[in-house]
């Protein structure tokens, strides 16, 4: 170990891992863009108290933070939602509703460092504010399979298991489970997947919960049906207008096509402590792997940090778990993106003329690398072929010349004379040669 060592928890992102990560960056701003989605950033450095207030305790305990010189308490941000309300609070007024912005932030959490879990990090953020309806809620749902859909998984690899806040609450109060524990509740219950049954019983008796009325909960949400509900005695018209909120977003999963990845669960909670309504998270299937997205309803946050009363819903997929699960299922892309045409100057005579071919190239839109050192024909097309170029452009007095090149196809070794513009036809933004 040397003392110039990364950090515990963070990646070196050689070429090989980056082009993984912008491949799947890629295809998530596809999908948020095809959704009517526009881009925003924040700072990654926040005001501590934006989290401390308003994310959950579990998120809190893990904040980088430090005294600036200004002596003010700075945090490097856990997650976006916060920094979100507070820019939209701040220009609510002026901004056409709904809002739909997405971002890729980098993010840091002091977590343990485990598979999928990393103290630095990158998440597809997509947030609509300003509707207060499950229309708002199946469009995020629908955006967050897709996204995982455009890095090329189906139905057989992940699911979305949704629930509502509003629902526990119902079961919550049925029980007569003390209001003032509830966000103590919420925190066990987040943890069942993790940690199971009994773990979260000795949580919620910590948390002041009658093991009576703990057990009948358990039971309760682990039917992961909304008949489980019957059971208990809950006022009749809360009822109905949960059951019916949760029976038309169904339909809209089915409407939107994305029903076979969803599935009712009232064990789904969530840890942050702002979502007022429904909370979902996204896991692969064979469940071998922690959550690879999370998100729900939030409708008082804005107004919590100074704006206007609005509705939101969201969520936050990671880039961690998401590679885990890629590399699992074999589907990360392979190969080094290909850089269409190598030029090689067959001597040092040649180079000018490399050059000037080689811009033509690239000003034409043709990706393309030249031999930087001189060297023998043979090495420079060794070269060509680990840089992954479909085409090697030699360029020495017969060329010069002729006026044309010799284009080899590193794939089949054929060679032919082409002129530039030839040459560019050939290999412009990817066509087959
Ligand atoms: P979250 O559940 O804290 O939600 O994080 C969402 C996702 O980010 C997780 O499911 C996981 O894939 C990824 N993630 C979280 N922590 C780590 C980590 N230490 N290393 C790698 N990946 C991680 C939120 O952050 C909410 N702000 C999401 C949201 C947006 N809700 C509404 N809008």
């Amino acid at each position: 170990m040397s003392r110039f060592d990364r950090l515990p928890g963070t990646r070196d992102f050689y070429p090989d891992e980056m082009r993984v990560r912008r491949w799947i960056e890629d295809r998530w701003r596809d999908v948020a863009l095809r959704y009517g989605f526009e881009e925003y950033d924040a700072p990654v450095i926040e005001p501590l108290e934006l989290f401390t207030d308003k994310s959950g305790e579990e998120i809190v305990e893990q904040i980088y933070s430090f005294v600036d010189r200004g002596d003010r308490r700075i945090a490097l941000r856990p997650e976006m939602t916060p920094s979100l309300a507070r820019m939209v609070a701040a220009r609510s007024q002026g901004l056409p509703k709904p809002i739909k912005w997405f971002s890729i932030p980098r993010l840091f959490r002091y977590e343990r460092p485990q598979r999928g879990r990393f103290r630095e990090f990158w998440q597809l953020n997509l947030d609509i504010l300003g509707v207060a309806g499950v229309e708002a809620d199946a469009e995020i749902m629908a955006a967050g399979v897709d996204a995982l859909r455009a890095c090329g998984l189906t139905a057989e690899d992940f699911e979305l298991r949704y629930s509502d806040r509003r629902v526990l609450d119902l079961v919550l109060d049925g029980l007569e489970i003390d209001v003032g524990a509830r966000s103590s509740v919420y925190t066990a219950l987040d943890k069942l997947v993790r940690v199971g049954e009994e773990a979260v019983l000795a949580e919620l008796a910590k948390a002041g919960v009658p093991d009576e009325e703990a057990r009948a909960l358990m039971q309760t949400i682990t039917g992961r049906h909304l008949d489980a509900l019957e059971a208990l005695k809950l006022p009749t018209e809360r009822l109905e207008r949960e059951v019916d909120r949760m029976t038309r977003l169904g339909a809209y999963l089915a409407a939107y096509g994305v029903d076979e990845f969803c599935v009712f669960d009232l064990t789904v909670v969530r840890g942050l402590a702002y979502y007022t309504g429904v909370v979902f998270e996204m896991y692969d299937r064979k469940g071998a792997l922690r959550a690879l997205c999370g998100g729900g309803r939030y409708d008082d946050l804005l107004e919590s940090v100074g704006g206007q009363a609005m509705p939101a819903v969201g969520f936050g997929l990671g880039e961690a778990v998401l590679i885990e699960l890629l590399e699992a299922r074999d589907r990360l892309p392979v190969g080094p993106a290909r850089c269409a045409a190598f030029v090689i100057p067959v001597s040092a005579d040649d180079r000018k003329a490399a050059m000037e071919v080689l811009t033509k190239l690239r000003g034409a839109g043709v990706a393309s690398d030249l031999a930087l050192r001189d060297q023998s024909v043979a090495k420079a097309l060794k070269r060509a072929t680990q840089a992954s170029a479909r085409a090697a452009v030699l360029i020495g007095e017969r060329e010069r010349e002729s006026g044309r090149l010799t284009f080899r196809e590193l794939d089949t070794g054929n060679e032919t004379m082409l002129t530039v513009e030839q040459i560019v036809a050939r290999l412009s933004y990817g066509t087959p040669a």
